[in-house]
């Protein structure tokens, strides 16, 4: 069992020590697998088609805390240093932001009612950011009612409008970066020209507010490491230019763009141009604002299948959203673990037998209409440019969670509104024939998701969280 640490610098400062449990870690991936493949099963199981009630067939998350554990870990070996302030608006689940403030995280928050989830959880308001250069003037206000003291800002008028609703605040000034190989772009929108700098240093000076620092942000889903590079080297200039000034430059905030999959590739290059500008003697106290690395994993969706059409031409191909269409390679078809999935299925049947059983002439086409799409938990196709990957989860009777068979078949999937754009995949190949009333999946959705899904055509926009993971780190009830 891992004791959970009472703060960051627990982690931190005893990663030597603690750092990747083996049961947390190397086989921490695995084990919930287990534990999500139990929760999705048992959640679909009790959904009897035919006779359910509106809303007992709703897509559902199950969130794996664990996985949210092992991120953690992960960031402190990587980046010991740096003080991860999670940034709520990426997914605000209450318990995902709880289980966090107990880990010891700050947090970034970009609004009222993110700033009342983190100090209504006991979070004080020293470990909030408020990372939002424009500011509602209300909302300013509050912040310094409640104690919110650091915030970022780019521009003159901010600076105003700070300095008559919250003089006291401790500010940091967020530069632009070069994001253009990242999925979002955040520069266009926000961040002071490294030539602006100056100007805005010393308005703040004469307002007689407190600039203590920097912040900037490589754009979310970034892909190029060095982008850190040239943004932590305008943070030394802009440094340097507010000591010229007169501020006590004290905090340095390298913001989010950190994902899963090239983390370790970011955070050396990230570390390392830290260690030449930003060396721990300098005394400097280094945070981020990561959303996508902590939520992103922990989430499975699971959709039912409200509706199907078969497609005599043959040919599913349609114009769906940006980046919609799947080929034969797409990673639907990369799961080949039958062992493990083998005991979730009900009867005899092993994984290969079911291939061989179902192996057909693999030239049909369907449409799948899911009760979860584009409007609502997909919002993240047209809003974060993802592509979720459609696998089947349960068909023919069958649970397929984390199997691949051998067969072959054509799809697009489509959400339930009733929205041409409403498209999840315009194409994707499958190989279980998948029928009204079955199963879906979709991994890593716990990023950009649900808290930009909408009512549209009276869908639900909130969805039920199966949570699980927990129960391997003591003291962590939710
Ligand atoms: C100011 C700020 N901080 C942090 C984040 C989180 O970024 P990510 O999810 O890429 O880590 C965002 C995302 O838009 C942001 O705008």
């Amino acid at each position: 069992m891992v004791m959970a640490p009472s703060a960051w610098h627990d982690i931190a400062e005893d990663q030597t020590t603690i750092a990747y449990p083996d049961d947390v870690l190397s086989s921490g991936r695995e084990r919930s697998r287990g534990l999500i493949a139990d929760a999705l099963k048992s959640r679909i199981d009790a959904v009897d088609h035919d006779e359910c009630i509106p809303g007992e067939e709703d897509a559902f998350f199950v969130a794996d805390l664990g996985e949210v554990y092992r991120q953690h870990l992960r960031w402190a070996r990587h980046l010991p240093n740096i003080h991860p302030h999670y940034a709520v608006k990426c997914n605000p689940a209450p318990q995902l932001v709880r289980f966090l403030a107990s880990l010891g995280t700050g947090f970034d928050c970009a609004s009222k009612s993110e700033i009342d989830l983190v100090l209504s959880l006991g979070v004080s308001p020293d470990r909030i950011v408020y990372a939002q250069p424009v500011k509602t003037n209300s909302y300013l206000t509050y912040a310094k009612s409640r104690g919110v003291k650091q915030m970022t800002f780019d521009n003159t008028d901010e600076l105003r409008k700070v300095a008559a609703k919250c003089p006291g605040a401790e500010l940091l000034l967020r530069i632009t970066t070069d994001d253009s190989a990242a999925l979002c772009q955040l520069s266009m929108k926000f961040g002071a020209a490294l030539k602006d700098c100056p100007k805005l240093l010393k308005l703040a000076k004469t307002l007689g507010l407190n600039v203590v620092g920097v912040a900037f942000h490589v754009g979310s889903g970034a892909s190029d490491p060095l982008a850190f590079k040239k943004a932590v080297s305008d943070s030394k200039t802009v440094f340097n230019w507010g000591h010229d000034y007169g501020h006590e430059m004290k905090i340095l905030d390298v913001g989010g763009g950190f994902s899963d999959d090239s983390f370790d590739d970011m955070a050396g290059v990230l570390r390392a141009e830290l260690d030449e500008h930003f060396p721990s003697s300098s005394g400097v106290r280094i945070i981020a604002e990561p959303g996508r690395y902590y939520a992103a994993t922990a989430f499975t969706l699971a959709c039912h299948v409200i509706a199907r059409r078969v497609v005599e031409s043959g040919d599913v191909e349609f114009e769906g959203p940006e980046g919609s269409v799947r080929s034969v390679d797409d990673k639907a078809g990369e799961i080949v673990s039958p062992a493990a999935s083998n005991m979730h299925n009900s009867g005899d049947h092993g994984a290969f037998d079911l291939a061989e059983e179902r192996e057909g002439s693999g030239s049909e086409s369907y449409m799948l209409y899911l009760n979860d799409g584009v409007y609502g938990n997909f919002s993240s196709i047209m809003f974060d440019h993802q592509q979720p990957i459609p696998r089947v989860l349960k068909a023919d009777g069958r649970f397929f969670y984390q199997i691949l068979t051998g067969r072959r078949i054509t799809y697009s999937i489509w959400g339930p509104t009733c929205d041409g754009i409403d498209c999840i995949s315009s194409r994707v190949e499958l190989s279980e024939k998948v029928e009204v009333g079955d199963w879906m999946y979709f991994e890593d959705m716990g990023a950009y998701t649900m808290c930009s899904a909408t009512r549209f055509n009276g869908f639900p926009d909130g969805h039920d969280v199966v949570w699980v993971g927990a129960d391997a780190l003591p003291g962590f009830g939710l």
